[in-house]
């Protein structure tokens, strides 16, 4: 059986599918490998390390594809990509179900089993195979520092003889994966970290980080969990009463990190402009759910621009502005998933539909897209 890993195509994408690490495992499992050339560039992982671990270096694209089972890919794949896999052929990609959704039924109707990661079930057996959570990790923690190297002052509070600095307040809005790295990375860097969500499991989470846990702590806000362990949409009243608590809180903070998400829906707007006018100028902000719309309305996607003296900051996609660690921890929950349907004695493919993992993760199936949040 053969494993693809074409080279990624979108606009700013650095990272790539596979490491030399998960070749050579690949290899072990069976599987003859073929890597696109120049695909792991900007990563600073060469064809050379490439063909060292096993693979063997394909032209282009187009013969990289050709003859594969198995395709492994950071982004959804383009048109030509689609068109150039073959009848049956096993996809798993960032595929962004909740916004490409056409991508889907595209892949569907080229005969790809495509399996979109982002709805990889989050559950203790999956933990390894979870690319939202080692790629946000790694979001969360650039987010400090992007946003430590654009702050006109120090973080930490110094005392010399020229006088004392005060340490930075820096608050993180969201208290996810992104969220608790972004806590800690603040905290060692020496800030005064305070940090607010909408589930109540976060408080604790916080506070054992040494942050300030900031929320409207009423009823609604007890059961704003769904079973999954995402958040929930708040209640207009809710957000209403969210917004009073964070508009005091904001005017006193540095840098305001936000990460909140809810899954396949437009970001709450957590910041709005009438907050970011009563903060300091030369405040920060890092708006890490650019991409969903923004945390902040003023956020320009890919943008970092200066609104009413505060600088924001809108990448997109932050874990590729460190391409070989996103790639290296990419790389390895996608061979732990392929390790999942692949005979380790054969390389034989054998997909058990009946798997949580390969039914929540399984986009399209046999012709058809089959995951329940896209059939409508
Ligand atoms: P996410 O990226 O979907 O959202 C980021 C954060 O924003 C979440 O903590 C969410 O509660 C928060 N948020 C949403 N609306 C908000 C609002 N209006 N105000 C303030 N905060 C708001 O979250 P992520 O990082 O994907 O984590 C989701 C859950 O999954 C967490 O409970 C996490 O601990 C859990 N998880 C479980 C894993 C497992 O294997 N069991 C692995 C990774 C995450």
């Amino acid at each position: 059986m053969i494993i693809a890993i074409p080279k990624e195509r979108r606009a700013g994408e650095t990272r790539v599918a596979a490491s030399a690490e998960t070749v050579k495992k690949l290899k072990g499992l069976g599987l003859d490998v073929v890597v696109e050339t120049g695909a792991g560039a900007s990563a600073f992982f060469s064809d050379a390390d490439y063909s060292a671990a096993g693979a063997t270096i394909a032209p282009d694209a187009a013969s990289a594809l050709k003859n594969a089972d198995i395709v492994l890919k950071v982004r959804g794949p383009t048109a030509e990509e689609i068109g150039a896999m073959k009848r049956g052929a096993i996809l798993a990609a960032l595929l962004s179900p909740a916004t490409e959704k056409e991508n889907a039924a595209k892949l569907a109707e080229a005969g790809v089993d495509a399996f979109a990661m982002e709805f990889l079930p989050r559950i203790s057996r999956a933990q390894a195979m979870d690319v939202l959570s080692s790629q946000a990790n790694l979001a969360g923690y650039k987010a400090v520092i992007d946003a430590a190297a654009q702050f006109g002052r120090a973080m930490p509070m110094m005392m010399t003889a020229a006088g004392t600095i005060a340490p930075a307040r820096v608050l993180i809005m969201g208290v996810g994966v992104a969220g608790l790295q972004a806590i800690a990375t603040a905290k060692r860097l020496g800030a005064i970290v305070s940090a607010t969500d909408v589930r109540p499991a976060t408080k604790e989470q916080v506070e054992s980080l040494g942050g300030t846990f900031i929320a409207v702590m009423d009823d609604e806000f007890k059961n704003a969990q769904t079973a999954a362990g995402y958040a929930k949409e708040m209640s207009k009243e809710y957000q209403a009463k969210q917004a009073a608590l964070i508009a005091e809180t904001i005017k006193k903070q540095d840098i305001v990190i936000t990460t909140a998400l809810i899954p396949g829906r437009k970001a709450p707007v957590l910041v709005s402009e009438e907050m970011v006018k009563t903060m300091k100028p030369g405040s920060i902000i890092v708006d890490l759910a650019a991409e969903q719309g923004g945390n902040c309305p003023l956020t320009e996607p890919n943008k970092v621009c200066v609104k009413h003296g505060v600088t924001l900051m809108g990448h997109t996609n932050l874990p590729g502005h460190l391409a070989v660690d996103a790639s290296s921890l990419y790389a390895r929950n996608l061979f732990n998933f392929v390790s999942l349907f692949v005979d380790k004695k054969t390389g034989a493919i054998a997909l058990n539909w009946d798997d949580e993992i390969i039914k929540g993760a399984g986009l399209t199936r046999g012709g058809a897209v089959v995951h329940p949040a896209l059939k409508g």
